[in-house]
C-alpha cells in the first residue's frame, strides 16, 4: 500500500480510566466528534488517543485472519481503526465462544451511504462468526433530540430505515431489529439499571448536556447502552457483545464499560469506523447537508447531479492540474471510492495519477457516479423486497404498523 493512507497508528494501550473526556473540551478545537455532532477536518490518530481506545494495528488485524483467512478491505484500509476489547472477543472466539453483534440508526431521515457501511461490514462479521445480531432504532433519541421533529416524521423514516436494513442483507434467521419506543418492555429494567449507576455530573461529561438540555436526552443513553448486556439475559449467561459503528457513537459506550462489570456482566467491545466523507468541502456525509449525501432513495439523476457538483481536490485549471496535481487527500470523491468502490490497488493507481497530474477531477466524478448508480439501484429493488420481511425482523416478531 502507498502513504495514501496517513494512518500509520502506533500502538497505544487501551485506557478506559480515559473513560470520562469532558465532551465539551474538543481537542484543539478544529473538529468535532459527538453522537450528535461531527464536524471539522477529523484528526483519528488524535481521536484514539482523546477518546482512550486502541489502534486497529498490524497483530490485531493478524489475529483476524487468523479466524477469517482473509483481510477484509475495510480493515486493510483502515477505515476501521479503532477498537476497544476486539482481541478479547478475538480470543473467545477461538476458545469456541460466540458473540453477538450490535448496531443502530437513529431514524432522523432517510439513509446515505455512509451509514452503510458500518453495516455492510457488520453483515461481513455476522456471516464469519455466524453471530446474532441485535439492531436498535433510536425513533426516541431522534425525537428528543431535536425541537421541530414530530413523532409522526420519525416513524416514517423509522419504516424507510428499516427496509434499508433488511436490504443490507442481514440473516433473517439471527437477526432482530428493535425499535426503543416499541419495544420498550426489553429495554427498560436493564435500562433503569444502569441510569441508577450514573450520575448526571458523569453524563454531562461524557456527553457535553447541560443545563438548557432537555431532561429527556439526559435521560436517554441507558437506552442505547441497554442492548450490550441484552444477550446475556437471552442467553442466560454472560455474553460478549462486539460494536460495529463510525467513532461518533462512543461515548455510549465508554459509560456503558464503565457499568457493565459492576452488573455481572463483559464490557461491550467496540471497532470503530472513520467517516465517508460528504461531498461538499468538509465534514462526514450527513442528513443534514442533503446536497452531500447519496440517500439510498436518490433517483440517478439526482446523484448525477450531486457527485457533479462534489468538492474535490483538484486544480483550478487543466494545465494547472496538470502541472501540480491534484490533492486526492483532501477530496472527498477519491475516499468515497476508496471506501466503497475500489479495490486497494485500483485506488493507489488512482491516488498516483492524481497527484501527478495524470488524472482529471471529471473522471474520477464519473466513475463515483457510475458505480454509485449500479450500487443504489440494486439496493432499491432489496429494499422492495424487504417489505416482505419487516415482521420477521422485529425483536417479538410483530408488524410494525406505520
Ligand atoms: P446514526 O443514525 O447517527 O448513524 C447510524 C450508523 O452510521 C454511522 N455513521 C456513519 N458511518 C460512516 N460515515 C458516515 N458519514 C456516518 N454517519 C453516521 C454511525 O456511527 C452509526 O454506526 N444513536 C445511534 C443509533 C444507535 C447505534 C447503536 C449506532 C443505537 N444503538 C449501536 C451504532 C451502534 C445513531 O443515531 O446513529
Amino acid at each position: 500500500m502507498t502513504d495514501v493512507d496517513s494512518n500509520n497508528i502506533s500502538n497505544e494501550d487501551d485506557n478506559d480510566n480515559n473513560n470520562f473526556v469532558n465532551a465539551n473540551k474538543q481537542p484543539e478545537d478544529n473538529y468535532k466528534v459527538t453522537p450528535w455532532e461531527v464536524e471539522g477536518q477529523i484528526d483519528y490518530n488524535r481521536l484514539i488517543k482523546e477518546f482512550g481506545t486502541q489502534p486497529i494495528n498490524s497483530e490485531i488485524i493478524r489475529q483476524f485472519e487468523k479466524i477469517t483467512n482473509e483481510i477484509h478491505p475495510m480493515l486493510k484500509l483502515h477505515y476501521f481503526f479503532s477498537h476497544r476489547d476486539l482481541d478479547l472477543i478475538l480470543h473467545k472466539t477461538e476458545n469456541g465462544e460466540k458473540f453477538y453483534l450490535y448496531t443502530g440508526r437513529g431514524p432522523s431521515g432517510m439513509v446515505h451511504m455512509g451509514h452503510l457501511l458500518p453495516w455492510i461490514f457488520t453483515k461481513y462479521l455476522q456471516d464469519k462468526f455466524g453471530s446474532k445480531l441485535l439492531f436498535q432504532l433510536t425513533d426516541d433519541e431522534k425525537f428528543l433530540y431535536a425541537q421541530d421533529r414530530t413523532r409522526e416524521e420519525i416513524k416514517h423514516y423509522t419504516y424507510e430505515n428499516i427496509l434499508d436494513i433488511i436490504a443490507v442483507g442481514f440473516n433473517p434467521n439471527v437477526t432482530k431489529i428493535i425499535i426503543d419506543s416499541v419495544h420498550i418492555k426489553y429495554l427498560y429494567p436493564i435500562a433503569i439499571e444502569i441510569a441508577k449507576r450514573i450520575t448526571f455530573s458523569t453524563a454531562k461529561a461524557v456527553f457535553g448536556f447541560s443545563s438548557s438540555t432537555n431532561i429527556g436526552m439526559i435521560g436517554f443513553p441507558p437506552i442505547q447502552a441497554a442492548p450490550c448486556f441484552l444477550p446475556s439475559l437471552i442467553e442466560g449467561k454472560a455474553t460478549p457483545v462486539l460494536i460495529p459503528a463510525a467513532i461518533d457513537q462512543d461515548p455510549y459506550w465508554r459509560m456503558t464499560r464503565d457499568v457493565a462489570e459492576r452488573m455481572g456482566f463483559y464490557k461491550p467491545a467496540q471497532i470503530h469506523s472513520k467517516f465517508l466523507p460528504g461531498l461538499g468541502t468538509s465534514g462526514k456525509m450527513s442528513s443534514s447537508k442533503p446536497e452531500t449525501a447519496i440517500f439510498t432513495t436518490d433517483e440517478p439523476e439526482v446523484i448525477d447531479k450531486k457527485v457533479s457538483n462534489a468538492f474535490t481536490g483538484g486544480q483550478a485549471t487543466v494545465a494547472l492540474q496538470r502541472l501540480f496535481g491534484g490533492n486526492a487527500i483532501g477530496c472527498p470523491v477519491f475516499w468515497y471510492l476508496r471506501y466503497f468502490f475500489d479495490n486497494e490497488e485500483e485506488s493507489d493507481e488512482r491516488f498516483l495519477k492524481c497527484t501527478s497530474g495524470n488524472l482529471l477531477c471529471g473522471e474520477c466524478k464519473s466513475d463515483l457516479a457510475r458505480e454509485s448508480k449500479i450500487f443504489i439501484t440494486n439496493l432499491k429493488k432489496r429494499r422492495e423486497k424487504a417489505k416482505d420481511y419487516v415482521e420477521k425482523f422485529m425483536y417479538d416478531n410483530q408488524p410494525y404498523e406505520i
